[in-house]
């Protein structure tokens, strides 16, 4: 899956011969899975025509601030297409648009656009080869680099002109990949290696039986998800669950039982720098597993168990560089028993959830939260979906982990 998928794009063409090729980029947006809207300056339509492209980004195209020959026409409003935007890019970006961009000229919707634009913005620019390599132009370049903006190098060929050398807009496909590559580039877990233990364990009796729980793994998906979509590498340890999951960056260890868990816990625990420990691990498991499936009798019938291990109790144990998050499931006394569990555990933040709640807990979509962090400050959350729910542990565990940077580095 594209990094793209899903994310908003802004993309503003001016009036280069490269702007025939904006077709191709659209088209490469939306098979990516990102949503286009289209802004143009009014010369650019010269190259490329708006009906080409609001077919392809399945939206309007902009190009003025309203219809002038549309006694209905409603303005078009710049702001909102800024802060819509996750990102904005211009291409082709010709040198008049650049060097407008540059001293804050505001004379077309794009630019409006581009000024109101709070996402970061990015430009490739299309030129005759002298006019790319002018110090002028240059300086411009240095100059939008200087506000936040990033550039996307012109490549070098033949050129529209007939002469041959640097100033081609780069092509769509370049463009595509250097976004992608940028944009993973600064995901906020980038760098990160997420370990995470989700669903329920099955403890046999026998080869037909065991004990287990109402656990679906659908938190520790979420949380899987939440981690690779930020950048993150991940080593889900999944007990057995019907659901599935497929992302490039998250790594499935399909486990059974609590042993099981446990040994692809120690396994892989090492590597991580932060590991979430949302699995329901069975506390006993049979004290025997019987090798033949067990006959029934008129009589009574027990079964002997003991503990299995605790293996968020483990982590806490040999934590040296690993951020470390449980999960407390309780009924009474809630805060006071989570925050037990996190000082026996050693751990950086609990999530509390609490069987009271409603739509709180095991096997449904949502999920209500309360993070407790190893100072005791608290932070209770709305009922949200286990997806929402997961983007808010990461979003504490990356603040916290900011915190922590800060004082140790200064
Ligand atoms: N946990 C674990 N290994 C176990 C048991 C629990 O890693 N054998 C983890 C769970 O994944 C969860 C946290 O420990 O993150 C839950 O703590 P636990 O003490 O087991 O609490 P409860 O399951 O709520 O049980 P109890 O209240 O009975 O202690």
């Amino acid at each position: 899956m594209s990094i793209l998928s899903g994310k908003k794009v802004l993309l503003g063409i001016t009036a280069g011969i490269a702007a025939y090729k904006t077709a191709s980029l659209v088209r490469l947006f939306i098979k990516a899975g990102a949503e286009v809207q289209v802004v143009m300056t009014p010369a650019a339509k010269d190259f490329v025509t708006p009906l080409t492209l609001s077919t392809l980004s399945k939206n309007p195209v902009h190009s003025s601030f309203f219809d002038e020959e549309d006694e209905n026409a409603v303005w078009n409003n710049h702001v909102d297409l800024g802060l819509w935007a996750d990102f904005m890019i211009v291409a082709p970006v010709t040198a008049n648009t650049l060097s407008k961009m540059a001293s804050g000229n505001s004379d077309n919707l794009l630019l409006a656009t581009y000024l109101s634009a709070k996402c970061p913005v990015y430009f490739a620019p299309a030129m005759d080869l002298d006019m790319y390599k002018h110090p002028s132009t240059h300086e411009t370049f240095d100059k939008l680099i200087s506000f936040g903006n990033i550039m996307i190098p012109a490549e070098a060929g033949e050129l529209a002109s007939g002469l041959v050398g640097q100033g081609r807009m780069a092509e769509p496909e370049h463009i595509v990949d250097f976004l992608e590559k940028d944009l993973l580039s600064k995901l906020p877990l980038k760098g990160e290696k997420v370990l995470i233990t989700a669903g329920p364990t099955y403890e046999a009796i026998d080869p037909v039986r065991f004990i287990g729980n109402h656990s679906s793994g659908k938190m520790g998906i979420e949380l899987a998800l939440a981690a690779a979509n930020l950048g993150a590498q991940v080593d889900l340890v999944l007990g057995p669950s019907s659901l599935k999951i497929d992302h490039g960056l998250v790594n499935v260890i399909n486990v059974v039982s609590a042993e099981d868990m446990y040994q692809a816990v120690v396994s892989l625990y090492d590597r991580c720098t932060i590991a979430i420990a949302s699995a329901a691990v069975a506390d006993y498991r049979p004290k025997q597993v019987a090798s033949q499936k067990i006959k029934k009798s008129d009589s009574e019938f027990s079964i002997e168990l003991e503990r299995t291990k605790d293996i968020l109790k483990w982590m806490g144990e040999q934590k040296k560089h690993q951020f470390l998050v449980g999960f407390a499931l309780e009924t009474e006394n809630e805060e006071e028993n989570a925050k037990n569990k996190l000082i026996k555990k050693n751990l950086d933040l609990i999530v509390l959830n609490s069987l009271n709640d409603k739509g709180a807990g095991f096997k449904g979509a949502t999920n209500k939260v309360t993070l407790i962090n190893h100072k005791f400050e608290s932070k209770a959350f709305e009922l949200k979906t286990k997806a929402e729910v997961a983007k808010d542990i990461f979003d504490e565990i990356d603040q916290m982990k900011r915190v922590a940077d800060l004082a140790t580095n200064g």
